[in-house]
């Protein structure tokens, strides 16, 4: 009876009022409309771009005259997200191209596809394994969507073979979000020096890894009625809608603050933040660089052994 009369409490609405300002207030630490980046005559990749952060930093590149890239799984659900980015862009230059991160196949076609018929490649969000098209159009940027819930994953090289397994999803997700990280930083100090040669140091291949926030979109689409339920209503009050969790990534993308900065890890407000230490630890990125590069069938260079053929 206590516990009913205390959520009927009047003082909920003014509590939840004021807490709903201060985290409005806080959501715009950096706005992409002060950016003036143009992008025109630049080449983009946005992995998983029909639906929430993905769409969202997509739809901003287009609208910054990219040749944007839409590389998702579902065939009808990336045409409807083409379709919406070229009318509200007017940027007729927006593709899909089928990518299943999931399955290696998917991403080596992806990425075979991809040289083919591109060549170059300025700025890719997330990562089909196409640095050598990258390392061509120098300065590039490759930008890794994580999240602050790499705090409490686990490095454990296992996983990536599935000799083990994370106690539970939501472990098994912070884990990939750690890798996430540690992967950008072993990634980028594989990258030092590349790209053209210039009086630049910054103007090779850049990789950093990032935080939105949390984000009200799909992304618990495959949990129970009631868990979906209980986050949209919280998320319609609380959280971040996709467009403003777009702006940590779009940040990394295109912004002139980065510029030049690699390796790295920004929060949601778009803040250089350090990660967890476990993140930084050199020694567990290589091992987890090298345990996957054996089980993709990489040589020590990135490249696909001639003999493999693509499925
Ligand atoms: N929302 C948050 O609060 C939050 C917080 C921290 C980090 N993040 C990260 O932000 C990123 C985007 O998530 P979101 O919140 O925007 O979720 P979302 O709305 O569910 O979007 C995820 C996108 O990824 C695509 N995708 C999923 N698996 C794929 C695969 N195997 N191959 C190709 N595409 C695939 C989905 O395509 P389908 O439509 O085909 O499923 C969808 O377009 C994720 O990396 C997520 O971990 C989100």
């Amino acid at each position: 009876m206590e516990l009913l009369a205390l959520c009927w409490h009047p003082l909920w609405v003014p509590c939840t009022l004021v807490l709903s300002v201060v985290l409005w207030a806080r959501r715009a630490a950096w706005r992409p409309a002060a950016c003036p980046v143009d992008l025109r005559g630049k080449t983009a990749v946005v992995t998983g771009a029909n639906s929430g952060i993905g769409k969202c930093a997509a739809l901003e590149l287009a609208r910054r005259n990219a040749r944007t890239i839409l590389a998702c799984r579902s065939r009808e659900r990336g045409a409807a997200a083409v379709e919406e980015i070229r009318r509200a862009t007017g940027n007729p230059d927006v593709h899909l191209r089928i990518l299943d991160t999931s399955s290696m196949a998917s991403v080596r076609n992806f990425a075979r596809q991809f040289l083919e018929e591109e060549g170059r490649l300025h700025i890719l969000v997330n990562n089909a394994g196409t640095t050598d098209a990258m390392k061509a159009s120098a300065p590039s940027r490759i930008v890794n969507v994580s999240s602050f819930r790499h705090q409490t994953g686990e490095a454990n090289v296992q996983f990536l073979s599935g000799k083990e397994y994370p106690k539970n999803v939501s472990k098994a997700y912070d884990s990939t979000k750690l890798m996430n990280v540690l992967f950008t930083v072993e990634l980028a100090r594989r990258l030092q020096g590349t790209g053209q040669r210039t009086a630049l140091p910054s103007r090779g291949v850049t990789v950093n890894a990032l935080s939105p926030g949390i984000v009200h979109t799909e992304i618990m689409k495959n949990y129970s009625w009631w868990v979906r339920l209980l986050f949209h209503l919280v998320g319609i009050l609380f959280l971040k809608s996709p467009t403003q969790g777009s702006f940590s990534t779009t940040y990394c993308a295109v912004s002139e603050e980065v510029e030049g900065i690699s390796g790295k890890y920004f929060d949601s407000d778009c803040r250089l933040a350090l990660p967890s230490p476990l993140a930084r630890d050199p020694a567990i990125g290589r091992k987890l660089w090298e345990a996957s590069e054996k089980l993709v069938g990489l040589d020590d260079g990135g490249r696909e052994p001639a003999s493999r053929k693509v499925a």
